[in-house]
């Protein structure tokens, strides 16, 4: 599959690596050219350069990582024509089917070909892959990928409607995966197809849990055992230098000056309050003696215009209760979030000695947006037909010896020992 050689030569599929999101696969044609928003690219510039090397555009907006395709890559790089397995999903279908080099595996449909590469690579020339599609185009853009990526030895693609006109080999292969609309049409056929004289298995990749549940039923009907389901869920990581976290004597030294700025604020509101109560005290007996003397009636239930704080008093006064909340919660959330208060704030903590930078910390944060699940994975094996046989006598012994006396335990058991153990399980 791909080229071994150390560079890139004319006709090679290369993978440009320039961002984790942005990761193209390219077919060295001399005299094409590739435009992206990190810069401008000749192919004919990349012939002769070693595989892993980082290559700057020509007009200097940018790089890129040559990099030599792999099935991982691959995936990652495909152009999509169809929904596609990822890695996580990919990986557990491989082991779980127990594929290996040399095994013989069918899968449908083809798709845009992401599993077919890496089912490749696993059973490699000694192995081989019956891919079938029946979408016309879908199939000879995978039979050429599959041609130029080097892969016509181990797989063999057959545009044909698996459902309705089955497989193209009977009694031969290791495992078969399903990744169809309906895989409980093709179950029957996955059943001829697979061998009879080993432990053999099967996976069928659905979207819907009313997809598995025809699938389960149509598994069961067809003999098949261990019959099982699983997600599977991705969590990538990635990993950052960051300011050490606050220690946790620095964030309760914090919380307590908080509680003291407070308390302060506190009394001193009240004893603003006082003050300016005497003050109206004091301006109304004043007011109230001087009206006394011009003769004029002064209300006495308190009812009676109120005295105005003045202006600036109140504008003090405000402003203070203002900005003591706003010192108090900006304080409140810096020392009750210590990361916070390490990234927004000079860290002077028990790492950081004076005149050095605060020592930086490894920490790991996960994607926002995770590949992960798409499908749910049915799996299920088939005994070999001897195993079959003798498992089905051993029923039909059993039940027609409901009115006798049941047979040692030991008969059956031993019976199937017997059959298992001289069956290959691999
Ligand atoms: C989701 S895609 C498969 C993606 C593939 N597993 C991958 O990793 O790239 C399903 C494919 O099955 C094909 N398909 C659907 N029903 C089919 C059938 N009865 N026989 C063969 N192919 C079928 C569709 O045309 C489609 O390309």
């Amino acid at each position: 599959m791909w080229s071994t050689a150390r560079e890139v030569a004319a006709g090679d599929v290369v993978i440009a690596w320039m961002t984790r999101d942005i990761i193209q696969p390219l077919l060295i044609t001399p005299g094409k050219d590739l435009n992206t928003k990190y810069g401008y690219y000749r192919h004919s510039d990349l012939i002769g350069v070693p595989y892993g090397s980082k290559v700057r555009s020509r007009n200097g907006k940018g790089f890129f990582h040559l990099l030599r395709p792999t099935p991982e890559l691959w995936t990652l790089a495909l152009p999509h024509r169809t929904q596609i397995l990822y890695l996580a999903d990919i990986a557990f279908v491989e082991a779980w089917l127990d594929l290996k080099p040399g095994s013989k595996v069918i899968e449908a449909g083809t798709g845009s070909g992401s599993f077919s590469h890496s089912v490749a690579r696993t059973v490699g020339p000694t192995g081989h892959l019956w891919s079938y599609e029946f979408h016309e185009a879908r199939a000879s853009k995978a039979r050429e990928e599959f041609t130029r990526h080097g892969m016509d030895d181990i797989v063999t693609l057959t545009h044909r409607n698996v459902c309705k006109d089955g497989f193209t080999v009977t009694d031969t292969v290791d495992a078969v995966f399903l990744d169809l609309p309906a895989p409980w049409d093709a179950i029957g056929h996955a059943k001829n197809a697979l061998r009879k004289d080993r432990i053999t298995r099967i996976c069928c990749f659905s979207p819907c849990m009313e997809q598995v549940l025809r699938t389960v039923s149509a598994l069961n009907e067809a003999g098949f055992t261990e019959i099982t389901m699983y997600e599977t869920l991705l969590r990538p990581h990635q990993v950052e230098s960051t300011p050490p976290l606050t220690p946790i004597s620095v964030v309760s030294d914090r919380l307590k000056q908080s509680e003291a700025r407070r308390e302060e604020k506190r009394l001193r509101q009240i004893a603003n309050a006082r003050a300016g109560a005497e003050r109206r005290a004091k301006r109304k007996a004043e007011e109230e003696a001087a009206n006394e003397k011009d003769g004029k009636r002064i209300k006495s239930d308190g009812e009676g215009e109120s005295d105005p704080v003045p202006p600036e008093v109140q504008a003090q006064d405000e402003r203070a209760a203002t900005d003591g909340m706003r010192l108090d919660g900006a304080a409140d959330v810096a020392a009750a979030s210590p990361i916070r208060a390490a990234s927004s704030a000079p860290v002077e903590d028990a790492t950081t000695t004076e005149g050095s930078e605060p020592q930086k910390i490894t920490l790991s944060k996960t994607f926002a947006e995770v590949r992960g699940h798409t499908s749910y994975l049915t799996f299920a094996v088939l005994l070999p037909a001897a195993v079959r046989e003798v498992a089905a006598t051993a029923t039909s012994v059993t039940v027609s010896a409901e009115s006798t006396p049941p047979p040692p335990p030991a008969t059956k058991e031993s019976k199937m020992t017997d059959v298992q153990s001289g069956v290959e399980s691999t």
